[in-house]
């Protein structure tokens, strides 16, 4: 196996960043990866990540090969050289900071929980959870009790599995108000920015393993969702209000109209 040279961390960090922000491009350019073509063509632990990645959420966003071990994806020869940035395989112990180059914020928390901690003796890292290959978008079915029984009872997680559900539960409810808004031309825009910030900061939370603070930040994401409801409410009542008014409005101008064609026809009647 050979191992991670972390030195080589900031330029692939660069290498993340700009696959942000040119993410159409890098899903352009998998077809031609010799990493794709030569390993898909293998077998065995070789060839077994190619069908497995290709399920996966990185697949679906340009995320290659070579954006994780390195190497240069358009030289056949040349492809797993450490002078193109070849990084090999992980340690057990390396993944974090191999998964971490792009996903910073869980990196920081992670390291910081009892599971970092326990990193050289055993606590589980990214992997474990999450697969290398076949990684899939996140959810709260990842905490259950055969996984997470392994090592330790599941009584502490599964405090946090129903503490995390009461938020992921409020946020559906209040995502479902906005479609009817905007279908009848409410900019529901701004709306959405703020649930989906909250939704980020939210799902981050879980890789802290703190019981306490994961109930601390319940009851504060608790606050902020009422505060945005509030809102969204004020949005529903201005909007049947102005139901009221527009039907009001409509009935005025009937009435006024039936008036002034009676009066038109007493001044005809007059003549
Ligand atoms: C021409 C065929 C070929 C190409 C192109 C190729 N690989 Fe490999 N790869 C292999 C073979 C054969 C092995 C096993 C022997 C070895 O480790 O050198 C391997 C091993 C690996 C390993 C495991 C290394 C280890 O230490 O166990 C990784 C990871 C890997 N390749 C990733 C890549 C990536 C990423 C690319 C593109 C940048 C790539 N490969 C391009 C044939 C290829
Ligand atoms: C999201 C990051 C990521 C991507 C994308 C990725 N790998 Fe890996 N790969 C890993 C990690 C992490 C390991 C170490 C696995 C472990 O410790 O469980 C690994 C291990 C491997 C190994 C060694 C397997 C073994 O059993 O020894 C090979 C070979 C490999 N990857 C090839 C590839 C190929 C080919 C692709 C593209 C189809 C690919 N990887 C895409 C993260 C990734
Ligand atoms: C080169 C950058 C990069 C590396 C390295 C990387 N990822 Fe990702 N990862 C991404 C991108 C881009 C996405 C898709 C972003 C999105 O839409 O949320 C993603 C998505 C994910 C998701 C789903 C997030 C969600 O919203 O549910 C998980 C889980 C994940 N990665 C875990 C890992 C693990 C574990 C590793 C290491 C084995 C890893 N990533 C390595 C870039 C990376
Ligand atoms: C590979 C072993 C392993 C697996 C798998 C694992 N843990 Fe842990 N966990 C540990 C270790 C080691 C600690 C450090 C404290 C200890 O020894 O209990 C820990 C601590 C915790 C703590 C803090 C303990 C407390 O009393 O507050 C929580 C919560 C927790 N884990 C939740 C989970 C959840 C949820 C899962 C499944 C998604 C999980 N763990 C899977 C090894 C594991
Ligand atoms: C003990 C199991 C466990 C470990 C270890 C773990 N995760 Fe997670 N991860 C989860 C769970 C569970 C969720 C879903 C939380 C939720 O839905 O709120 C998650 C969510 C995520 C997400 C999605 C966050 C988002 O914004 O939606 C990413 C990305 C991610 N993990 C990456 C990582 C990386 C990188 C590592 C290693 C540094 C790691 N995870 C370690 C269990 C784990």
């Amino acid at each position: 196996m050979m191992t991670v040279n972390l030195r080589g961390g900031p330029v692939a960090l660069m290498l993340g960043l700009c696959l942000f922000a040119f993410g159409g491009q890098a899903v352009a350019a998998e077809d031609d990866s010799v990493c794709l073509q030569c390993h898909g063509a293998q077998s065995g632990r070789l060839g077994d990540p190619v069908p497995a990645w290709e399920s996966s959420v990185h697949a679906g966003n340009g995320v290659s090969c070579h954006d994780c071990h390195g190497g240069d994806p358009t030289d056949m020869a040349m492809a797993m050289s450490p002078e193109r940035g070849f990084l090999g395989v992980p340690e057990y112990e390396e993944v974090p900071d191999f998964c971490g180059r792009c996903h910073v914020g869980v990196k920081d928390d992670y390291l910081a929980s009892q599971h970092g901690k326990a990193l050289a003796s055993g606590g589980p890292q990214c992997v474990v959870c999450h697969d290398n290959h076949a990684v899939q978008r996140a959810s709260l079915d990842l905490i259950n009790e055969q996984d997470c029984s392994r090592c330790h009872d599941y009584g502490r997680a599964a405090e946090i599995r129903a503490s995390m559900e009461t938020t992921d539960d409020r946020i559906s409810l209040l995502e479902n108000e906005l479609p009817p808004l905007h279908r009848v031309g409410i900019d529901v825009k701004g709306f959405e920015g703020e649930i989906f910030s909250l939704r980020n900061e939210f799902h981050r939370l879980f890789h802290t393993v703190d019981v306490e603070q994961v109930k601390r930040e319940t009851d504060r994401f608790g606050t902020q969702l009422d505060e945005i409801s509030g809102r969204v409410e004020g949005v529903k009542t201005d909007l049947a209000e102005r139901k009221i008014w527009g039907g009001v409005a409509t009935v005025l101008l009937i009435v006024a109209g039936i008036l002034s064609w009676l009066l038109r026809r007493t001044y005809h009647d007059q003549e």
